[in-house]
């Protein structure tokens, strides 16, 4: 059995901010059923911590980043988790990324350093008679550690993969010393990025391979536009980039069994679902299609784009209910909008009980992101015979067959994709999706084409494993 060692920032069902703990939580039990034994190195942020039933110590650290630590060991939810409990970097008020305010924390490149020179450690020494044949990394907060794993003098295969360039992980040049590494390794050719010590650029460069969550998105990276300065060195790496689409967790998202809904095996079942979405964001009836959206409020997710265009869905008929949280600006934007239009519910905060209600009672998803390196959102839509109506970018080009005429003919469609990505496109696309949605024998095939469409983890994580072995092949 491969053994590989996951170091993330997020897993759920312990922490989640985004996409990225619902693939460090979903991906290590498929993997397990493709022979591959993954640990979880997490961060022990308080809201873990409070979360962790029986642990054991595994190793203990007497200063590790300005002070002590311990490693601890135990299973949740079907994931075997290695724990990283520093209370000095992780036990704090606020969230996990930030304070309250949202401005990050100052000390966010020694708490994610922390994390990736223990998983350097682990690979080196092993953990409990555990060594792992592959370190396998998930974006900048373990970008460090092929660094650490490169002064130990271990030669385990890393895998690096991209969910989301945005974030490069840069810290202060100053920082050298503090963080350990390696001065004469501060080049444009090691982590050195425009003066400044990137993680992300350490990850990219001492990956064996690297991959992000979505062919298109793959490809997307290789150019400036989307690489936001990593392009060059990306284009660098190109034969060892590749892309892998996320899945979903099937049972976690599975609508014949969810405990969070009026359970359905076929999409006639959402009506139930629906009447009381609209009853739980106080919209009334409608004759368009019902939309929804789950999301971090971000520049990256589109939402201005949303309420530029929003008049083309009122006046369709349609409605939207919103679930997100996250840039003050956005959030007020979008209260000020649902006030003066009784079909713009929005509710601000974070529920993942709610977000299953969504998927289940909403007609369409929305997903109308400037780039979205793979979307979860609307697989779960495509799951719950929601339709998507995404940009067509990254992954949701690669996830969402749009309803052009030639697919529609041949009825394979299973929802709508707008480009270019901007407001008047997507206005476009809300005329379109209110006029199938009254076609109801063509609606009724795209919700059976959506139901039917494989969102589950099989073939990507049938990919990641011939990765792993190719990769510990070569390196044994
Ligand atoms: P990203 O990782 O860029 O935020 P994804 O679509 O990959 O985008 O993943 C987002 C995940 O977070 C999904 O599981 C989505 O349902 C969830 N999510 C985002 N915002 C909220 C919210 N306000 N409430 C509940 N779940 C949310
Ligand atoms: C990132 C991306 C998102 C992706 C998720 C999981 O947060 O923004 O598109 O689905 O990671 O890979």
């Amino acid at each position: 059995m491969t053994k590989a060692l996951f170091v993330v920032s997020e897993c759920a069902p312990l922490v989640k901010t985004g996409g990225l703990a619902d693939v460090a939580g979903a991906l290590p039990i498929v993997l397990a059923k493709h022979g591959v034994g993954v640990r979880v190195l997490l961060p022990g942020y308080r809201t873990v911590m409070a979360q962790l039933g029986k642990t054991k110590t595994v190793a203990r650290f007497d200063a590790l980043f300005g002070g002590s630590a311990e490693l601890l060991s135990c299973s949740v939810a079907g994931l075997d988790m290695l724990i990283l409990d520093a209370p000095h970097l992780y036990d704090r008020d606020g969230a996990i990324y930030g304070d309250a305010t949202g401005a990050d924390w100052p000390d966010n490149a020694e708490r994610f350093a922390a994390l990736c020179k223990v998983a350097a450690l682990i690979a080196a020494d092993g953990i409990d008679g555990w060594t792992p044949d592959v370190v396998h990394g998930h974006d900048w907060q373990a970008g460090l550690t092929p660094e650490y794993m490169h002064a130990l003098g271990v030669t385990t295969p890393f895998v690096f993969t991209i969910h989301n360039i945005a974030f490069h992980g840069n810290a202060d040049a100053g920082k050298l010393g503090d963080l350990g590494l390696d001065p004469a390794r501060f080049t444009s050719e090691h982590f050195e990025f425009w003066g400044q010590i990137s993680a992300l650029k350490a990850g990219i460069v001492g990956a064996a391979k690297i991959n992000t969550v979505s062919q298109t998105y793959a490809e997307e990276l290789l150019t400036p536009d989307f690489g936001i300065g990593m392009d060059g060195i990306l284009r660098a790496r190109q034969s060892d980039l590749s892309g892998i689409v996320n899945g979903i967790d099937v049972d976690v998202w599975n609508p014949a069994t969810d405990p969070n809904i009026t359970p359905y095996k076929n999409a006639a079942g959402k009506a139930a679902n629906k009447k009381a979405l609209r009853k739980t964001f106080g919209l009334g009836q409608s004759s368009g299609p019902l939309c929804v959206l789950v999301s971090r409020l971000t520049e990256q997710k589109g939402i201005d784009l949303l309420l530029d265009a929003l008049p083309a869905l009122l006046e369709g008929g349609g409605q939207i209910a919103l679930l997100g949280s996250g840039d003050p600006k956005l959030e007020i934007a979008l209260l000020e909008a649902a006030d003066t239009h009784a079909n713009l519910a929005v509710k601000i905060g974070y529920d993942e009980t709610l977000s299953h209600q969504m998927m289940a009672g909403g007609d369409a998803v929305l997903v109308p992101s400037r780039f979205e390196p793979c979307g979860l959102t609307q697989l779960y839509g495509l799951r719950y015979g929601t339709l998507p109506l995404v940009a067509l970018t990254g992954g949701l080009a690669d996830t969402v067959i749009n309803a052009s005429p030639a697919a529609l003919t041949r009825g394979v469609a299973t929802g709508l994709q707008f480009f270019p990505i901007n407001a008047q496109a997507l206005a476009n696309a809300f005329v379109r999706l209110c006029d199938l949605f009254q076609d109801k024998a063509t609606w009724k095939t795209m919700q059976r084409n959506a139901m039917k469409q494989p969102v589950d983890w099989d073939t990507s994580a049938a990919t990641y494993k011939d990765m792993y072995a190719r990769l510990t092949e070569v390196a044994s």
